[in-house]
């Protein structure tokens, strides 16, 4: 039988978000649309948990028989601690926002990462030697880089509004990964510098989105038509520097493709399905406003 209304009943399986706000995230909507679109009989809520509460959580749905949850700020680090085995690019990264609970074991695994190069190679971008410039040094930006190490870009210039916590990020990364970077203030004289030299360029602050939406990163007159770039910032959906990197004739790819593509990972390691992306793409504009 279709399941075209939402029937929650005995049988339904618990997918969850735990972070700290969740108030404004589109991976219920995302996630639910996805289940009944090839009707499962799975549902996703989202909980706001505190760092405080995060390991009590995690034992409550491990005991309920939850089959998995994804982690967000402020837990994706700390959530490392309380599953019992992690994937590889985890380790690397050192954070996790996804975890699957097989019959009481729970295995954490980061789909960020997927979730950042899949919709490069899915337009086809060539990766292999490329300079990135990664605009931020935080969660986020671990996962681009991994990635984008991954694919065989080795070439990195990393700004930063402070660049001792960049440093602190790349020697954490380096004990597993092995990449070039230089490191530097993100101020105008090393946007000006570093723009121009870079193949890829990476916005993993939240400059862009609220409050401080209508901002771009990078100055207009920076952009230029050989240039590729990736936005993560997913509301608005037209952040800024998308908006100028367009009118400047560059290719670009928008923060909700990454967000679509992640929430897609956790989806098929949760339901064994493939995901329907089209559905949760669809969903995810939606719910941010386009
Ligand atoms: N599209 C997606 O699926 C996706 C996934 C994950 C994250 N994101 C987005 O990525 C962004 C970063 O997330 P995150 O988890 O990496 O956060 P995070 O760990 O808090 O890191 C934030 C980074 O941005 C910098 N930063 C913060 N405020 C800034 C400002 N006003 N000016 C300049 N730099 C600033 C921080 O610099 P300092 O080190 O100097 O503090 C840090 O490097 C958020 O906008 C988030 O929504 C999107």
């Amino acid at each position: 039988m279709l399941r075209s209304r939402f029937i929650v009943d005995s049988g339904t399986t618990l997918c969850c978000l735990l972070g700290d706000p969740i108030a404004q995230s589109p991976s219920p909507g995302m996630h639910n649309s996805g289940f009944r679109s090839i009707n499962l009989n799975f549902i996703y809520l989202s909980f706001r948990v505190t760092e405080k509460e995060l390991k009590n959580a995690i034992e409550g749905l491990k005991t309920l028989g939850a089959r998995g949850f994804n982690v967000t700020i402020p837990h994706k680090e700390t959530a490392l601690k309380y599953v019992d085995r992690i994937d590889s690019i985890s380790t690397d990264i050192g954070a996790i926002n996804t975890v699957v609970n097989d019959d009481g074991e729970l295995f954490g695994v980061n789909t960020d990462v997927e979730g950042f190069i899949n919709p490069l190679k899915d337009n086809d971008i060539p990766l292999k030697n490329k300079k990135c410039l990664i605009l931020g040094a935080g969660g986020a930006a671990r996962s681009c880089i991994a990635g984008l190490v991954h694919e065989d870009c080795t070439d990195f210039v990393i700004l930063n509004r402070h660049p001792e916590s960049a440093n602190k990020m790349v020697s954490y990364l380096k004990q597993k990964i092995d990449f070039d970077v230089n490191i530097c203030m993100m101020n105008r004289s090393n946007l000006d510098r570093n723009v121009s030299d870079s193949d890829l360029v990476v916005n993993t602050t939240p400059i862009g989105m609220y409050p401080h939406v209508g901002i771009s990163p990078i100055p207009k007159n920076l952009l230029r038509e050989d240039l590729l770039v990736y936005d993560i910032v997913y509301k608005p959906v037209k952040t800024k520097l998308i908006e100028y990197a367009e009118m400047a004739g560059a290719k670009v790819i928008h923060g909700y493709e990454m967000l679509v593509s992640q929430a897609a990972g956790s989806f098929s390691l949760w339901t064994g399905s493939k995901a329907p992306m089209g559905v949760m793409r669809r969903t995810a504009l939606q719910i941010l406003g386009v």
